[in-house]
């Protein structure tokens, strides 16, 4: 697959399988997020013990049910809705101070984190660019098992897994766009 074919074939899965990924598929995607453009420092955790992943899911639903914000609360209380969509692993972006005034840092994770979904787009694997579940790996219970280093703060994480069926490619308007 070349990269304007799979760029064009990525897409965000509903769900994913409950079938395990190879550990070095993760490694490989992880590796990816890696050669993006990143100003400064981020650090990558992943991922992929069941309970853990659970218990990200649980903890996310509660405090979206908690959260004030009526979209939040409705797809948190819809019967079945998985805040993980059942990802079999998930790589967590931190940078170091977490947000920053300019946006350095949200920018270098979402370069990571677009480069592990377009690699993950390439090997045939499901990716779903997620912001709900940082607030619950940033907080206890969840934020000590995950050894982060001294001073970084998760932004965004990335959820894999294998999905049904294959990617093609999709067609977008291009009526956002304008030259000058
Ligand atoms: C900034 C951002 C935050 C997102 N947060 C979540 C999230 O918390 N949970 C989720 O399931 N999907 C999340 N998504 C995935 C989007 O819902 C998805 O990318 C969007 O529906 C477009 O679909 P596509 O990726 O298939 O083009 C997020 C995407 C972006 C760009």
């Amino acid at each position: 697959m070349n990269t304007l074919t799979a760029i064009r074939s990525r897409k965000s899965p509903e769900t994913f399988l409950s079938t395990p990924l190879k550990r070095e598929t993760i490694t490989a995607i992880a590796e990816a997020g890696n050669y993006a453009p990143i100003f400064g420092h981020i650090h990558f955790t992943v991922l992929t013990d069941p309970e853990l992943l659970q218990a990200v899911n649980d903890r996310s639903i509660e405090m979206m049910k908690q959260s004030g914000n009526e979209f939040a609360e409705k797809m948190a209380n819809t019967p079945g809705y998985s805040a993980t969509r059942n990802a079999q692993a998930m790589i967590l972006l931190s940078a170091p101070g977490g947000h920053d005034a300019i946006g350095f840092a949200m920018a270098n994770v979402s370069c990571a984190a677009e480069n592990m979904c377009l690699a993950a787009t390439e090997l045939g694997i499901g990716s779903r660019f997620m912001m709900g579940p940082v607030m619950a790996l940033s907080q206890e219970p969840i934020r000590s098992v995950l050894c982060l280093p001294e001073g970084y703060e998760p932004l965004v994480a990335v959820a894999l897994g294998n999905v049904e069926g294959k990617c093609s490619q999709r067609k977008k308007e291009m009526n956002n766009v304008n030259w000058v």
